[in-house]
Parts: structure tokens; sequence; C-alpha cells
């Protein structure tokens, strides 16, 4: 990817998917491609559906984005914690990202960012420290997984990944004041 550099690496973590309710995982996992995440990891249970939508947008859109799924949170976050990375959990109930220096404190940390967003109630230990370095709240008002994920990653790159050229696409918007203009990628 042009732009700001894929290191620390970010990575979002989707607990607590609900297959009568495919999309919003899928738009998880677009959002963190999207606001400039480096992969996504559906814990615990493996849907092909959501693997391949994923897919397909990044086969069209370009970049590169890590999908995984299946592999418990526990094993996931425990694999991530060893190898020196930090765990950000997203919830309503943490440090305010707005009226507290949060994510100065991750940044200077300089370190990789495993990202949670939950569904449904989370399991109690999401919150401890065994699990999450931190928990932020994009606000203290609850809302979306979704929406917190793109403002917490938005802050997180400053703006920056809104710019980035995703290499190797197939397709490419040029931007319009009217219309819809897409551009086919020579082969
Ligand atoms: C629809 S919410 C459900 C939260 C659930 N009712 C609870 O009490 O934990 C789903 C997810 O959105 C995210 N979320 C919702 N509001 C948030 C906020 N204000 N700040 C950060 N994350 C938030 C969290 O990751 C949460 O697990």
């Amino acid at each position: 990817l042009a732009g700001l550099s894929r290191r620390p690496d970010t990575t979002v973590l989707r607990w607590g998917h609900r297959f009568r309710d495919q999309r919003v995982t899928s738009h998880v996992a677009l959002t963190a491609r999207a606001f400039g995440a480096a992969g996504f990891v559906l814990t615990d249970v493996n849907d092909n559906e959501v693997k391949a939508t994923v897919e397909k947008i990044v086969a069209n859109w370009g970049g590169q984005f890590r999908f995984e799924m299946g592999k418990p949170w526990k094993q996931t976050i425990s694999e991530w914690r060893r190898k020196g990375g930090l765990v950000v959990h997203l919830t309503a109930y943490g440090e305010n990202l707005q009226a507290s220096n949060v994510v100065e404190r991750i940044k200077a940390a300089g370190k990789d960012l495993l990202i949670i967003v939950g569904s449904q109630k989370v399991p109690q230990e999401f919150f401890s420290p065994d699990v999450s370095d931190f928990n932020v709240a994009v606000g203290n008002q609850p809302h979306s997984e979704v929406s917190s994920l793109a403002v917490f990653l938005d802050r997180l790159h400053q703006g920056e990944e809104l710019k980035w050229d995703f290499k190797g696409a197939k397709l490419r918007i040029i931007p319009e004041t009217h219309g819809k203009k897409v551009v086919r990628a020579r082969k």
C-alpha cells in the first residue's frame, strides 16, 4: 500500500458473529480494510460467505488484507500478546477517546495493535488487563461495532488512510463532483 507504512500492524478481531446477521460482520471487515487495518480475524466460528465477500472486495479493489477465521478468541489474543502486540478493546465503558489521551498513549507505544470489537454482551474478561491493554470508548454512548471501529481507526491514522492508493486494484473510482466514474486497470 502507498501512503502510511503498515507498521505497526493493526488487525481487527470480531467477536460474536451472528449467522442471521452476517452483513454486520462483513461490514466490520470492510470497514477495517477501508480505514487502514492490515487484517481481520473472525474468532470462534467459520463463515465462508463473509470470507468470500471480503476476498471479492480485495480482489477487485486492491491492497493487501489478511482474513482469518475459526480460531478461538483466547488463542488469538494470547498468541498476539506473546509476540509483543497490544490489545485494544472498543467498548462504550472504556476511556473516552476525545476526553482522554488514550489514543496518544496507544500510538506512543508503537506496537502492533489487535482491536477487538464485540456484538452482543461481550465476555467480562475482555475488560481485564489480562486481555485488553486499553479499553477505549468512542464516546460513552452505546452505538455499533462498525461506527466505533471507523472512528477509532480514523483517529489512529489521522485521516491519512482515506487518501491511500490500494495497489493492484482492478477497479478504481475517479472522484467526481457529480456522477459515478469507475475505471478498470489495464491488464
Ligand atoms: C451493539 S454494541 C453492544 C454492546 C453491548 N450491549 C454491551 O453492553 O457490551 C456492539 C459493539 O460495538 C462496540 N461499541 C458500541 N458502542 C461503542 C462505543 N461508544 N465505543 C466503543 N465501542 C463501542 C463494542 O465493540 C461493542 O461490543
